[in-house]
């Protein structure tokens, strides 16, 4: 039987929706990663997994098989001045205007741990933390396993890309499902984010797992089941992990593209910002100090000054200049209110609006414009006077903002007392393996 023909009958059994053996889940994963597996084939199993689903079991398979398909770093003789550290990590699973990894990741790293942060670029409507990164003059997301560990024993923090190194098969199919429909799938979504994370060699680990609009998946029973399988795979591969389901119904902060919001994390480290953006961050910030057994009022660390010194320290390790200005949109246009009352801003409007900006890329492998983005002025919730400014679209090319601006302007209500939803990054739900 020739291996085209094994990929058939793979995603032809998926298709039927029977669940695939640990052969057939590891031999399609390898095939894929080498390039024995076309790009055609792993996208129609990928819509077959969309439809059909995957049992725990072949989840579990699956992420085992991405990790395999690279190295599966070991952090635990890590040290910071000659001293051995816990190491902690988070994830999100993509949100509207969620920089908290920007400020989360120097404000942990200000205790005697270290955070092995493996991040993405952006995906569908959703940033990503290295295009955010990349905003910063000099700033380099490329770090062999050397580099990584050095500036981890340096610093306590790093935010790099997985090399090559590093599951390789969630990087070749990562790209695929962002320009095939499938990103929201829970066994995908979950196969993605936690082969990276086992990886990478964190021995704990905070999800956030969010819901509403601006998620890839919208529903509160769908984000409270991938956070069980989520945390069911980190603690079977004996990462101690935890997850908190929390609010993206509405932009969390109120900066959202990638210049802008590293300057709204600056803001943070500097003692100020957004007070949902500060609550989120300070709540993943509790979750990982318990998972390592310390015991550390994270708020402290954000108004003294101890967090900016630690986010310098580690964009500087990375080629990055903290004091270098950051890029700004050469075009702005404002959308204001259509009538007095409650505003109310929906995250996936807010979210495209910024991605047809230029925030966000149409192909792989496209260049992001670090300027566009949107401001908001006001959030769910404040009250508002006819005409008054909500929102302004930033771009560097006039031509994407029509479209930008037309879908910011349907992003954008105004209702009668009690329509506002509530903040972004309210804590739903919390689950932990240990
Ligand atoms: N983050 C990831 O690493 N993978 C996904 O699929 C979505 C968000």
């Amino acid at each position: 039987m020739s291996r085209s023909v094994d990929a058939v009958r793979i995603i032809e059994s998926k298709r039927d929706g029977n669940e695939l053996d640990d052969d057939e889940i590891d031999w399609i994963v390898d095939g894929y990663t080498r390039g024995r597996v076309s790009p055609e084939q792993m996208s129609a199993l990928a819509m077959a997994i969309y439809f059909r689903g995957m049992t725990d079991r072949e989840i579990a398979r699956w992420t085992a098989a991405m990790v395999a398909s690279g190295t599966r770093l070991d952090l635990s003789d890590l040290t910071r001045s000659g001293r051995p550290v816990p190491t902690v990590d988070k994830h999100s699973t993509g949100g509207v205007g969620d920089s908290v990894t920007l400020v989360l990741t120097p404000l942990l790293a200000t205790w005697d741990l270290a955070v092995p942060q493996l991040s993405g670029r952006g995906l569908g409507h959703t940033g990503g933390t290295l295009d955010k990164l990349e905003a910063i003059h000099g700033w380099r997301a490329d770090l062999d396993a050397a580099d990584r560990r050095r500036i981890l024993e340096q610093t306590g923090a790093v935010i790099c890309a997985a090399g090559a190194d590093l599951a390789p098969a969630d990087r070749a199919l990562y790209a695929l499902r962002d320009v095939t429909g499938t990103v929201p799938s829970i066994p995908m979504l979950a196969a993605s984010i936690m082969s990276k994370k086992i990886a990478e060699g964190t021995g704990a680990l905070v999800l956030d797992v969010k819901c509403g609009s601006g998620a890839f998946l919208p529903g509160r029973a769908d984000a409270e089941e991938l956070a069980r399988v989520m945390v069911a795979i980190g603690t079977a591969a004996g990462v101690r992990t935890s997850a908190l389901v929390t609010a993206n119904h509405t932009p969390l902060g109120r900066a959202v593209g990638n210049s802008l919001e590293v300057a709204e994390c600056v803001e943070i480290l500097a003692g100020g910002g957004p007070p949902d953006m500060i609550a989120l961050t300070c709540s993943l910030a509790r979750e990982a100090l318990d998972a390592v057994g310390i015991d550390g009022d994270p708020r402290d660390r954000l108004t003294d000054g101890r967090a900016m010194d630690s986010y310098r320290a580690m964009i500087t390790a990375q080629g990055g200049d903290p004091d270098a200005p950051l890029p700004v949109a050469r075009h702005t246009r404002e959308v204001r209110a259509r009538a007095a009352g409650e505003v109310t801003l929906d995250a996936l409007g807010v979210g495209r609006a910024s991605w047809l900006a230029g925030a966000g890329r149409t192909r792989p492998g496209e260049a992001v414009d670090p300027t566009a983005g949107v401001l908001l002025h006001r959030v769910e919730g404040d009250v508002v006077r006819e005409g008054e400014v909500v929102a302004t679209v930033h771009a560097g090319d006039p031509e994407r903002l029509p479209a930008a601006l037309s879908e910011l302007e349907g992003a954008v209500g105004t209702g009668g007392p009690g329509t506002s939803r509530g903040p972004a990054g309210t804590v739903l739900g919390r689950l932990r393996g240990w």
